[in-house]
């Protein structure tokens, strides 16, 4: 068994996920060190977790720690020149999403990897539950029929503490609103299953808190298959809740959860009638019961370190969710469809996701 020595910039509300996961992989990571601006912080999570060394300098601790590994889980306006950083100092990263604020930054971390030979994989949780895994093999294995219809809708809640943290709100450090920071764990475990998109219509607004950024947005998408998706995403939906249904010529699939899932929260179902229903019970027998979490997505990335090769939730599989909430953004600030593969190096929308930002030098 191979061991890797890793570290964690940022020590923030997410790190408890992290070390989790670190621990949860037993002798194949030695978590080495931390490294958070905030000395107070870094001190405290060392004491909580036995970790013997912390740095208030990214770069002095990738001097000297030299991780094979780094969890980078800062705010989402950092993540790119930290990334970048770490894969410069020959390390693999899993960063936190969303990984970047724009595509032109995503294609710089990918010019990177070409470079340096190491991977980014970016935080995609929901992904990685038995029961997601589960589905997605029915799907490519094609006993479901084809996708139909999509209801995507992360209902979710955040009062104004939440947005008192000085990042949170802001175009230029949190880098977009619900959409991009909420509603994307559920977009991403959408668009994964139901197969690629082609056109996108949206709406966004801030219809409350005083922020910059979108807490409400509404999308219609054409799928290349012929399928329509509806997707909404809130930060002002008092009962919170996160539903998925994935209609399917043969079945109904449904998730109803709010931060996580098990086998419970999924349903399978079809019309009275249909010649399908025996195979309904073969469809909601899921083997295992993990939860999707940092953990499973973790445990892989490793694996694929041992065999050098690219992680899941890297390069193009990372990139489609970046593509998607860019044209979400353009479609609702504009006013028009946008369709996939459209925003390039002469659209605003590529360099940031309110379409505000100018081409910037090459890192
Ligand atoms: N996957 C999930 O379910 C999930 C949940 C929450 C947050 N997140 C993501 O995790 C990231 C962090 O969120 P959070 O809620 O933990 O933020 P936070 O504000 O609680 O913590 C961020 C930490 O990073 C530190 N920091 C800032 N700049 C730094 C730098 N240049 N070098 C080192 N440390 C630096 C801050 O001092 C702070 O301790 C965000 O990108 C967010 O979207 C993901």
């Amino acid at each position: 068994m191979k061991q890797y020595r890793v570290a964690i910039i940022g020590a923030g509300n997410i790190v408890n996920s992290h070390i989790d996961a670190i621990r949860s992989t037993g002798e194949r990571l030695d978590l080495a060190a931390i490294a958070d601006i905030d000395a107070e912080r870094c001190k405290a999570i060392c004491a909580a977790h036995n970790i013997p060394n912390y740095y208030t300098n990214a770069t002095e601790m990738l001097n000297a720690v030299q991780p094979d590994l780094v969890h980078v889980i800062t705010p989402t306006g950092t993540h790119f020149d930290l990334t970048l950083e770490c894969l410069k100092a020959g390390a693999w990263v899993y960063c936190e999403k969303p990984l970047c604020a724009s595509l032109a930054q995503f294609d710089q971390l990918a010019a990177a990897e070409a470079r340096t030979g190491k991977y980014v994989s970016t935080v995609a949780q929901w992904r990685f539950g038995s029961a997601g895994q589960h589905l997605k093999r029915l799907i490519d294995a094609g006993e479901l029929g084809r996708p139909m219809v999509g209801l995507c809708q992360t209902l979710w809640y955040r009062a104004l503490p939440y947005y008192q943290v000085p990042w949170r709100g802001k175009w230029a450090t949190e880098t977009g609103g619900a959409t991009v920071t909420l509603g994307i764990h559920l977009m991403d475990l959408f668009l994964w299953l139901f197969g690629d998109w082609s056109e996108v219509r949206a709406i966004a607004a801030t219809i409350d808190r005083p922020i910059e950024v979108d807490n409400v947005s509404m999308a219609l998408v054409n799928f290349e298959s012929g399928a329509l998706g509806n997707i909404t995403t809130s930060a002002v939906s008092p009962r919170q809740e996160s539903f998925l249904r994935l209609d399917f010529e043969r079945a109904t699939v449904e998730c109803t959860a709010l931060y996580r899932y098990t086998n419970q929260n999924w349903r399978f179902s079809t019309f009275d009638g249909s010649p399908f229903g025996d195979d309904l019970q073969h469809w909601q027998t899921i083997e295992q019961d993990t939860m999707g979490s940092h953990n499973e997505q973790l445990a892989l990335l490793l694996d694929s370190m041992d065999r050098n090769e690219r992680p899941s939730v890297s390069g193009a599989e990372a990139r489609r969710i970046l593509e998607f909430i860019a044209s979400l953004y353009k479609a609702a600030f504009t006013g028009q469809a946008v369709q996939r593969g459209t925003i390039r190096a002469d659209d605003p929308f590529y360099y940031a996701m309110n379409g505000a930002s100018q081409p910037q030098e090459e890192a």
